[in-house]
């Protein structure tokens, strides 16, 4: 069966990361979260007085940016990869509401997508890989042989942020994820560089009212039409 690379580009919360890495366990693909990405340079600029209050040190990231190293261990417990930042695993950290917060402003600078594009594109290198992101379509693989969008109202997706942050334990506010919800969404929308947008030969998938079971049987008959 031929290696294919899979693009999954979609709002945030909506259910893009656990269907793109349920379907890459299922092939044995690799699986990346560009999003992890992202957020552990914001975390990166959090820890180290570049983004600090509201003001972002452009110019010490600037400087900075090369010596972020992102990288993705598989963790044997869960059987999903962990994220690591310059070798230390950041994978909670990165998932935090002050990460949330953050972390629109930073992917919007241009030379951090150029870094993480870089990387992105040297991951996929030899196919065989699931990306989840916001360009993963239109910009890091353009010539992804299969292209999905993912949608979903802003109210179901700030409730499944809300559930999955109870179940770890940590507080959440309902109103304040969906006020963060609606800011991410206008931020990675209207943002100048890479803003998200579906790809024209992307296939929309809206789970709104779909269960988890109905979306991995519509994957993978998108999945199956393009490797046979
Ligand atoms: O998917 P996520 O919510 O973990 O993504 C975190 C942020 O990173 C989100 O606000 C948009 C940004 N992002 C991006 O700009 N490009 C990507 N390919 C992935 C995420």
């Amino acid at each position: 069966m031929k290696k294919i690379v899979i693009a999954v580009d979609g709002f945030s919360s909506c259910g893009k990361s656990t269907m793109a890495k349920d379907l890459a366990r299922e092939v044995g693909y690799i699986y990346i979260d560009s999003g992890a990405m992202y957020r552990a340079v914001t975390l990166y600029s959090i820890e180290n007085g570049i983004f600090d209050g509201d003001v972002i040190d452009v110019g010490k990231l600037r400087n900075e940016i090369k010596n972020i190293h992102i990288s993705f261990r598989l963790n044997p417990e869960t059987g999903r990869p962990d994220t690591y930042l310059n070798d230390v695993n950041v994978e909670s950290k990165i998932r935090t509401m002050e990460v949330s917060s953050k972390v629109s402003p930073i992917s919007a600078l241009d030379f951090v997508r150029e870094a993480m594009v870089a990387q992105q594109q040297a991951m996929g290198k030899e196919k065989g890989i699931v990306m989840d992101g916001r360009d993963i379509g239109t910009t890091v693989f353009p010539d992804a042989e299969l292209k999905i969008f993912v949608t979903a109202t802003p109210e179901i997706r700030a409730q499944r942020r809300y559930d999955e942050l109870k179940a770890k334990g940590q507080d959440a506010s309902f109103d304040e994820i969906l006020e963060n919800v609606k800011q991410r969404d206008y931020i990675d929308q209207n943002r100048e560089v890479s803003p998200l947008r579906k790809a024209e030969d992307a296939i929309l998938l809206d789970n709104t009212n779909l269960t988890i079971e109905q979306q991995k049987e519509w994957l993978f008959e998108n999945f199956n039409k393009v490797v046979k």
